[in-house]
């Protein structure tokens, strides 16, 4: 069994002032449960003020991108200690964003996921398709490429605290979600390749989230899907009370 994941992703959103008035309103109006765990992923430079905010609040904090090096000359750069150190629990890898915009590769993504369980932080490993590949029948086929090499080396052990989201890249900021069928079947998909790769409790443990134009509402029916465990929120999450509401909606565990 395991607990709804909700994430929002605030991606280059909200200085640290408006940071800080986007958790305010966050606190105000979601109700905490035990088996929801709500996330928030602000930029780098608001993390520490954010996390300082939300710390009695039982929201959780997430960075959107870590490098696999602990320290030394990567100019640029934030490892994971350093994310340890202002207090997230999560970090999303491997985003189509970073994938299309910075280079991001499924070996980048594997070498961001060890660093990541190093510093015991929970990885939120992002795959997806495009249109194209989508439209020409490769939507497997890359994802069973994306997920196969981001956990290539790991043991069902890494597994115990680990989310995959699966958002495909035509869903996002678009106001086009993928329709339930797709989800599930994409999700399905996931679960019993991980399944194969490792082992069916192994696979059912991990959390697979949707992610892709998700508003409060069209959540309820991708959370009603069996194979979706949480979502993984962008331009919805900016807003407090439309964020609460897709928490409100949440299902407890599956
Ligand atoms: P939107 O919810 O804005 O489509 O973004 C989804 C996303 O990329 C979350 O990581």
């Amino acid at each position: 069994m395991t607990n709804t994941l909700i994430v929002g992703n605030w991606k280059m959103n909200n200085a640290v002032p408006e940071s800080l008035m986007l958790v305010a309103g966050l606190e105000a109006h979601i109700k905490q449960s035990p088996n929801v765990d709500v996330v928030v992923a602000p930029t780098f430079t608001s993390l520490y003020s954010v996390g300082i905010a939300i710390a009695d609040s039982g929201i959780k904090l997430a960075a959107q991108d870590i490098f696999w090096e602990e320290k030394g000359a990567y100019t640029g750069e934030i490892s994971g200690t350093f994310l340890k150190d202002v207090g997230c629990e999560y970090v999303i890898i491997g985003h189509s964003e970073r994938r299309k915009y910075f280079g991001e590769i499924n070996e980048t993504v594997n070498k961001k996921i060890y660093a990541a369980l190093r510093n015991a932080l929970i990885p939120i490993v992002c795959v997806g398709e495009t249109l194209a590949e989508r439209e020409g029948g490769k939507t497997f086929d890359v994802l069973e490429k994306q997920v196969k090499s981001a956990v290539a080396g790991f043991q069902p052990k890494d597994f115990e605290h680990f989310a995959v989201a699966y958002e495909p890249v035509w869903a996002i900021g678009t106001g086009k979600n993928a329709t339930e069928e797709q989800i599930e079947e994409s999700h399905k998909f996931i679960r019993n390749m991980l399944a194969k790769l490792y082992d069916a409790p192994t696979a059912n443990n991990i959390q697979l989230l949707y992610g892709g134009s998700v508003k409060a509402s069209n959540c309820k029916d991708i959370y009603k899907q069996p194979n979706v465990n949480g979502l993984l929120v962008g331009g919805a999450s900016l807003d407090a009370k439309g964020f609460a509401d897709i928490v409100a909606q949440a299902p407890g565990q599956k």
